[in-house]
């Protein structure tokens, strides 16, 4: 990764300065230029591995910046800066090709993720499809797994790669769903050539949801100012995932059906039939059986997506990965001037014990922080056995493991602190963005922030939120790469 240079837009000399001294100590090579004539002159003059860009700024805005660096140079990744993280922000980025945006002020966890996913990305690329990869090819791709439940995922991620067939990944959360989402996409021939638009259906509320997958006419209801295409049709031709597909409400759901059977749809509002040849790969930790008996899913789009099933298993099915995931979330997390921290034997002998309820997420967190609160060459044991104490995991399984009566010996201290875990959780599982969770939770913005005040829930769980950070890379609710 050396001489990675980047350059930074921005007439804002704080944040510029900011991002500098962020990514200098990472060891990239880091460029400003105080707005987007400035950036072109300098784009014209030396090679840079990465733009990062404001989007208001005096002459060439960030927006027209990106459209006229993807005219220029496709490959080079340029990142959004925003200070109004709003939805439709996240989407035009996305639609005129940025790679992901940031929100200001910048977590410095969210944008090393970022850059991470990127970086990896485009070596990714480089290596083209690939024939059959074997345990050492998706270690090469980042996916670590010589267990026998993972040689079995490796499998049908190679048989997805060779067909066209709609792609449905169960696991609970954090077992890398979206990881292996990925690497179907960037395996499939012409890869570079089609485009992958991620949706996050969890993210975006059921009254948006069909307006946001199938486009809407103007005037179709309050809001819709102008004609706005769907992401299928952003994903005409490629590939489109559809995380968090348990979530998606009844109504959508038959559209959804009826492009996956004929190719057609309608924008929301308009009565022309449109058509669009879009592979869906979708995702989901729910039961998807129960939510059909229930009533909540069609058992008919089951079997449309269900083509190619592939089964993420929990991590403490497969404890034999561990050692190796220690050392890959290790390698991944040290600065690269910093002096390398290890994980002590005691510790991984504790780990080796552990159930895991937030899997491979929990334990690449664990990890994070062990480098970051280690005081010596190695993560000791005591350091990991705090983490596993106050550990909330991401979903309502972890609660049980949580469950601490000592600590929190009251019904009401108890409870508070499930509700805490809780709105920690559903935040994190929104990317960290208080109005799509307080949407999912279907409680107001306003209620949402007065109950994370009353629990003490503020921007230090919301920075030191590793796993969400991690997860959602500062990027928004959909995103196309
Ligand atoms: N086999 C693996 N090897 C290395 N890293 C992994 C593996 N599986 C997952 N990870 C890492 O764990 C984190 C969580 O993975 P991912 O986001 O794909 O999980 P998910 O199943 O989509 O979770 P959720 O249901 O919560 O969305 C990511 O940082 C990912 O890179
Ligand atoms: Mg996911």
């Amino acid at each position: 990764m050396d001489n990675l240079s980047i350059l930074i837009v921005d007439d804002e000399k704080i944040t510029a300065f900011y991002l500098k001294d962020i990514l200098t100590a990472a060891g990239y090579d880091v460029h400003l230029a105080q707005n987007g004539e400035e950036a072109l002159e300098q784009l014209g003059r030396r090679k840079f591995s990465l733009i990062i860009t404001d989007l208001v700024m005096p002459g060439i805005d960030g927006f027209a910046l990106v459209r006229r660096v993807k005219q220029l140079q496709p490959d080079l990744p340029v990142f959004i800066l925003t200070a109004h993280g709003s939805y439709d922000v996240a989407r035009k980025a996305q639609t005129i090709g940025a790679d992901d945006y940031l929100l200001k002020p910048v977590n410095p966890d969210q944008l090393h993720a970022a850059l991470g996913k990127t970086f990896e990305k485009s070596t990714r690329a480089k290596t083209g499809p690939l024939a059959k990869l074997g345990a050492e090819g998706y270690a090469a791709q980042n996916i670590i797994g010589a267990s026998e439940p993972m040689q079995e995922v490796f499998r049908l991620i190679d048989k997805a790669r060779h067909s066209k067939g709609h792609v449905l990944i169960r696991g609970e959360s954090g077992t890398g769903k979206e990881l292996v989402a990925r690497a179907i996409y960037s395996a499939e021939a012409n890869a570079a050539a089609h485009g992958f638009v991620i949706v996050n259906c969890c993210a975006i509320s059921e009254g948006l949801i069909e307006s946001e997958l199938f486009g809407h006419a103007k005037g179709a209801f309050s809001g819709a100012v102008g004609d706005r295409e769907g992401l299928f049709e952003v994903a005409d031709n490629g590939t489109i995932f559809l995380d968090e597909i348990g979530d998606i409400p009844l109504r959508s759901q038959t559209k959804l059906l009826r492009i996956l059977q004929e190719g057609e749809f309608r924008r929301v509002g308009e009565n022309k039939v449109r058509h669009v040849n879009v592979r869906v790969i979708a995702a989901t930790n729910r039961n998807l059986e129960e939510a059909i008996k229930s009533g909540h899913f069609r058992e008919d789009l089951y079997y449309r997506l269900n083509v190619i099933p592939i089964g993420l298993p929990p991590l403490r099915a497969r404890i034999a990965d561990v050692p190796q995931l220690v050392r890959h979330f290790l390698a991944k997390h040290q600065k690269r001037h910093a002096a390398k921290v290890g994980l002590g034997d005691d510790a991984m002998e504790l780990l080796s014990g552990y159930s895991f309820p937030g899997n491979i997420r929990e334990l690449e967190n664990i990890i994070q922080r062990g480098i970051s609160f280690a005081k010596g060459p190695l993560i000791s044991r005591s350091e990991v056995e705090a983490y596993l104490k106050s550990a909330t995991a991401p979903n309502g399984q972890a609660l049980v493991v949580a469950l601490d009566t000592q600590t929190y010996p009251t019904l009401k201290g108890h409870l508070r602190k499930i509700e805490r875990d809780f709105v920690l959780a559903r935040l994190q599982n929104c990317g960290w963005s208080v109005s799509e969770a307080a949407k999912v939770m279907e409680i107001t913005r306003t209620a949402l922030h007065n109950k994370m005040k009353k629990l003490g829930i503020n921007g230090k769980e919301l920075r030191l939120g590793g796993e969400g950070a991690d997860r959602k890379g500062g990027s928004g609710l959909a995103r196309k790469s």
